[in-house]
């Protein structure tokens, strides 16, 4: 593709539909290539509107100024970052042919909705996943996990990320507490839960899967080393690349992801979240976006997730190939607070191999992710160990 001049009559367009901090590294590498660049959000001040053109505040989930905003801007490629925007609206402007949503409108309709993805996955396409099932009332929920999902097993909101309305249920004595929260804390009631078995996995795997134009003009899918990733409350706190797995359990994994993202379509990076036991894989969810626990690459690889999905959007080639081994680790708020200080950032800076990003944003919550502490080394225990001294480091003080 040729790509223009930003802010003349020949641009080439992007509108991030979400600018925190992922939408904000996708932004300064679609900056590089003189890609002008709009970010929306619901807040003022997201990560990304400190890197972009123009910025936007509106409610994402409402098709209408959705709608508007796209008329107004005309981008070539709209880019969601985070799942909850009026996808029905991205449909419709796909339909027109006017612009590119990335992946396609029907990636971000299958995975904003738990049901979407589950049922494409296990049942079209027969991937493994844990054992599930729908229920639209208590009684339906307790009848699926009586008559074969079992304890322990996972509640959740059919419509939420980050672990939000999520519980683990061990006995029947948890299940009523457990769906009233996915009901009343998911981004949308859809009037349905999902149930899931829990699996007893080693580890779980973030496979990072991009679908990019090689030399020839054709698709090619293309796999980042495995990043391993530990959750807490459904939300990650460190990561790693590359994990260990057997060779059988490797490529059992870039086969799971090859299906999904070839049944997704569209150019981009995937991450695709799976569970491993030995040499046995199951599949749990996807992103068709970069992925939070896949900000180690940004010490791990020349072409990191953001550069990766900048390039597969705009038909150019990638390497997705590891350099070397790194980790991450989260910087959490740890208060309530508006206009916070970060204190210690030179001693973090200090640990051999490390980065720190501090996102920038507004206002900071106990659990909300502030920032990341990053650290390569020769091997991954290692860089582990630094991510989490550099991140521990650096402490969020009121004003
Ligand atoms: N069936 C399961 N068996 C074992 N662990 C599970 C299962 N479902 C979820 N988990 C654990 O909970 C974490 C979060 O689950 P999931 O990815 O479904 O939620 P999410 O809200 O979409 O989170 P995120 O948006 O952060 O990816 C998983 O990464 C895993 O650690
Ligand atoms: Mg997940």
């Amino acid at each position: 593709m040729i790509i223009g001049t930003p802010l003349t009559g020949n641009t080439t367009k992007a509108l991030l539909l979400g600018s925190g901090e992922l939408g904000k590294e996708l932004a300064i590498c679609l900056q590089r290539y003189g890609v002008e660049v709009i970010a929306v959000d619901r807040y003022a001040h997201a990560p990304a509107h400190a890197v972009a053109h123009r910025s936007y505040v509106i409610d994402m989930t409402d098709a209408a100024a959705v709608k508007a905003l796209i008329a107004q801007e005309q981008p070539t490629f709209i880019i969601p970052e985070i799942e909850a925007i009026a996808t029905a609206a991205l449909a419709e402007i796909e339909a027109d042919g006017l612009c590119t949503v990335v992946p396609n409108a029907r990636a971000i309709q299958l995975t904003m909705n738990r049901e979407g993805i589950r049922s494409l996955a296990a049942q079209q396409l027969g991937l493994p996943t844990s054992r599930y099932a729908f229920a639209e009332s208590f009684e339906a929920l307790q009848a699926a996990v009586d008559e074969g999902i079992g304890y322990p097993c996972f509640i959740k909101p059919t419509m939420s990320s980050s672990g939000k309305g999520q519980s683990m249920v061990k006995s029947a004595a948890e299940l009523a507490a457990a769906w009233h929260y996915a009901k009343s804390s998911g981004r949308v009631d859809t009037g349905k839960v999902i149930v899931e078995a829990k699996i007893d996995f080693d580890f779980e795997i973030t496979l990072l899967t991009v679908r990019a134009l090689n030399t020839q003009g054709q698709v090619d899918t293309y796999f980042c080393e495995p990043i391993g990733h530990v959750q807490e409350y459904g939300d990650y706190r460190q990561s790693w690349q590359p994990q260990a797995m057997s060779a059988a359990a490797l490529a059992r994994a870039q086969e799971i992801a090859l299906t999904i993202t070839s049944a997704i379509g569209g150019l981009g990076l995937f991450g695709v979240e799976l569970f491993v036991d030995g040499d046995q894989v199951w599949f749990s969810e996807v992103s068709p976006r970069p992925h939070d626990t896949g900000m180690v690459t940004m010490v791990t690889q020349r072409q990191n997730e953001f550069e990766l999905h900048a390039r597969a959007i705009l038909g150019l080639p990638v390497d997705a190939s590891l350099q070397q081994a790194g980790a991450s680790a989260v910087i959490l708020g740890g208060v309530d607070a508006q206009g916070v200080g970060y204190q210690g950032l030179a001693h973090a800076l200090a640990v051999p191999g490390s980065e720190v990003r501090l996102f920038g944003k507004p206002e900071a919550f106990v659990n909300r992710r502030m920032g990341v502490a990053l650290a390569s080394a020769d091997s991954v225990d290692a860089a582990l160990g630094l991510a989490c001294q550099a991140a521990s480091l650096v402490s969020v003080t009121p004003p």
